[in-house]
């Protein structure tokens, strides 16, 4: 079958990458979906059962970071689109084992960035028709003071993570792509996600798991840290809509204007666990544990995203309160998922689904 486009989605696997696959290949059965995946410890098969054996979807196992493996992707697909989600995501692990991240981040994106510039400046038509769309956070913009501001798309660069460093970095090679050699390039910077298929090693998860089994809940200081959170399909919307009609060389911010001090927002979710659990109010207020500060710790997060919304019409569909009745019921039905995560025999799912494919 001749397919209108060709769109290598990297990362497919991992939490918001499998939701964005999702929307895709179900949205537009025209369009070849290629998910490329190393399947690290936070990539999971099992959060696209439900697509996998679609005609217009297809699975790569390979590293971002390995240039000729993904300049033969371009070829073999004949790629016109990327859009790219892989990557090492969590602020603490980068903490521990930043190298890690630069290798997966920095060089896995320029890697990608280099194979799409080779294979498409190879094509009589060059870079018409096609788009490299990378996927960003808001934790490149540093932090905000607790009493006010947002980030906008002209706030200055400043993270403070090995992480956000990273990712921050990855977004300058991406620019870079479109100022040297005119690809078209687009950035977005998202706020938190939070929803079904995220590692539970990311506090909502994390929580809601522990909550279920009676673990202390670690709050990192005094809680009072602010998150901006956003429910992921809400995120994967606005990527399927800024794919197709963002501007090119163009950033956009991507949040709901929905911030939260940490500890209110563990109450919030020690609520919604309680009720669902059928235990009493406050049952498990006293789980809640403060411990060390992470080191860095930005202290607020709070996005801008009116250009999304004046330019293009984005509007995020849920309201938090409904978005966590959601999320939580979901970790609670999929218990099994969680133990799978946890124990790590998710792993195994690629060996049985996939191997000799
Ligand atoms: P995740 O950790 O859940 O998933 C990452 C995926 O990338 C996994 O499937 C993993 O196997 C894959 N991967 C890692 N290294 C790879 C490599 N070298 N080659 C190929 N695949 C590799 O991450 P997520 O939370 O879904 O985040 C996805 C993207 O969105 C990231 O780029 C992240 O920076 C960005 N982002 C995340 C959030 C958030 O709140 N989670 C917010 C804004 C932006
Ligand atoms: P996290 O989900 O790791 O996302 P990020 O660091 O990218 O914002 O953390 C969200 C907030 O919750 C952040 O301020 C750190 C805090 N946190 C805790 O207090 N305890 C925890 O165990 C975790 C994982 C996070």
């Amino acid at each position: 079958m001749e397919f209108k486009r060709n769109i290598i989605i990297t990362g497919g696997a991992g939490f918001i990458g499998s939701h964005v696959v999702r929307l895709f290949v179900r949205k537009y059965p025209d369009y070849r979906i290629i998910n490329v995946d190393k399947l690290t410890y936070a990539g999971n098969l099992a959060n696209l059962a439900d697509v996998e054996s679609m005609p217009n979807y297809v699975f790569v196992k390979a590293d971002v970071a390995d240039y000729e493996a993904m300049l033969a992707l371009m070829r073999d697909y004949h790629v016109d689109g990327v859009i790219h989600l892989a990557a090492e995501s969590h602020v603490d692990r980068s903490i521990k084992d930043p190298f890690t991240f630069a290798r997966t981040n920095v060089m896995g994106t320029l890697a990608l960035l280099q194979a799409a510039r080779v294979y498409w400046e190879s094509l009589p038509e060059r870079y018409e028709g096609k788009k490299f769309y990378h996927i960003s956070t808001d934790e490149v913009y540093g932090t905000l003071p607790l009493d006010g501001g947002l980030f906008t798309e002209e706030t200055k660069y400043d993270p403070h993570s090995p992480y956000s460093a990273s990712k921050a970095s990855s977004d300058h090679f991406v620019r870079s792509y479109h100022d040297t050699y005119g690809m078209p390039v687009v950035v977005t910077n998202c706020s938190n996600n939070y929803g079904p298929f995220q590692f539970p090693e990311k506090l909502i998860p994390l929580f809601i798991n522990n909550i279920r089994h009676g673990r202390p809940l670690p709050v990192y200081g005094r809680g009072e840290n602010v998150r901006d959170w956003l429910y992921v399909e809400d995120h994967a919307s606005a990527i399927d809509l800024i794919f197709h009609k963002g501007r090119v060389a163009e950033t956009y911010n991507i949040g709901g204007f929905n911030e939260w001090r940490n500890i209110d927002l563990i109450k919030v979710l020690i609520a919604a666990v309680d009720r669902a659990l059928g235990n009493p109010e406050g049952h498990s207020l006293g789980l809640i544990t403060f411990v060390t500060d992470r080191p860095g710790h930005d202290a607020r997060y709070a996005i801008d995203s009116s250009k999304l919304a004046s330019e293009l019409g984005w509007r995020p569909s849920l309201q938090f309160e409904e978005g966590i009745e959601r999320t939580v019921r979901w970790y609670l039905d999929n218990q099994e998922w969680m133990d799978q995560v946890t124990s790590g025999e998710y792993q195994k799912y690629y060996d049985e689904m996939y191997k000799g494919r």
